[in-house]
């Protein structure tokens, strides 16, 4: 079965085409490399001991996507493609929407003109906003605080409407928690462009000595220690829900929206704590004023996935850490050396 990765070169994209490849499918990467190395495909050809067929284009591009559906047989894609800093998606707002829905919106149809209706998507937990409650479970009312937000909470919808016109589509949306962790190996990880927006790596390159310290946005939340809540999920349990999801999606009769969490919710000092412990690196930090947007308490109810995948998530926090140090201690310019 061949799937194409659209993002495939990202973060996340990467990790899951290693596991796709180990359980056997063949697989088409396809990225425009806005936000990714060409050095992290050579990584994953490394652990995989083979190329992979890979095609850099943008997901609006038509003629780039007629290109990949031309000269293979895709059966389902994962689309990972999308911009997603939240900041910058408040200054930049029409970037975001063109990219993340526009560039959904095109990929549909070419699929669609070759026959490929198997589509998993990245949504994210961004799309209950602040929840009025935790654990997370899927039925909770939707709501984005932020444009980013709003382009993965419009792009469900659009899939959804799809499949209203159309019932040959088989949609799955997954909406992550808060990705972390790298391979095991410790030659490929999250390598973000200029200072990090989310909480791992920044304690990462702090251990590591290019920052000089954490600023943690805000401790006067409703929370136990006063810092923010996440639910922090290791990346190749994410990249195994993927996996699992291709399994179910021939046989679907709805769109299926799935929380991807481990149901633990951790704060900010307690990552710091752990991170500390796994690289005997002492991590500065200071508390800063919180950030607009953000929320105390974010964390899922993933017994759905458990239900209906038959996954759970099962590296913890202290596996978390030790395999983003790995990565981060070896690596200190990410992919960078290697002609990003
Ligand atoms: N990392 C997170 O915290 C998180 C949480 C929830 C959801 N998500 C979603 O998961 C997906 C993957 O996230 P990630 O962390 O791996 O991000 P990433 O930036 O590392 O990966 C996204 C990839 O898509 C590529 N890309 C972007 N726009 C493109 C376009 N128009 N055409 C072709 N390629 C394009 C980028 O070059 C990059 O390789 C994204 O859609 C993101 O919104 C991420």
């Amino acid at each position: 079965m061949s799937i194409l990765v659209t993002g495939g070169a990202g973060y996340i994209g990467s990790h899951t085409v290693i596991l796709l490849i180990e359980a056997g499918y063949d697989i088409v990467i396809f990225d425009n490399f806005c936000n990714a190395s060409k050095e992290a495909i050579k990584r994953v050809e490394k652990i995989v001991g083979h190329k992979i067929a890979t095609f850099e284009g943008d997901v609006r591009n038509r003629e780039d996507l007629t290109k990949v559906f031309k000269s293979h047989n895709i059966d389902a894609v994962i689309h990972f493609a999308g911009l997603k800093a939240v900041g910058e998606s408040v200054e930049n707002p029409l970037k975001y929407y063109d990219n993340n829905v526009n560039g959904t919106a095109v990929l549909c149809e070419v699929m669609a003109e070759y026959g490929c209706k198997s589509i998993v998507f990245s949504s994210s937990a961004t799309v209950y906003g602040d929840p009025h409650t935790t654990p997370i479970v899927e039925s909770f009312p939707l709501f984005a605080t932020n444009p980013y937000g709003r382009t993965k909470l419009f792009v469900e919808e659009m899939l959804r409407d799809l499949y209203v016109s159309d019932n040959d589509w088989k949609i799955v949306l997954l909406r992550y928690f808060n990705p972390v962790g790298a391979h095991d190996l410790g030659i490929m990880g999250e390598d973000p462009n200029g200072i990090p927006n989310n909480l791992m790596p920044f304690i990462a390159q702090t251990a590591v000595g290019k920052r000089e310290s954490l600023s943690i946005f805000g401790g006067d939340y409703d929370t136990p220690d006063g810092t923010g809540i996440r639910d922090y999920i290791h990346v190749m349990d994410l990249a195994d829900g993927h996996v699992k999801a291709l399994e179910i999606i021939k046989n679907l009769s709805e769109v299926m929206t799935i929380n991807l969490g481990t149901g633990n919710g951790y704060s900010v000092l307690d990552m710091v704590k752990a991170f500390e412990k796994a690289s005997g690196k002492k991590v500065p930090y200071k508390i800063v004023p919180r950030r607009a947007g953000d929320i105390a308490k974010c964390f899922a109810d993933p017994s759905y996935a458990k239900e209906v995948l038959g996954w759970e998530a099962k590296r913890s926090i202290d596996e978390m850490c030790q395999d983003t140090w790995r990565w981060q201690s070896r690596n200190p310019d990410g992919y960078k050396n290697k002609g990003k």
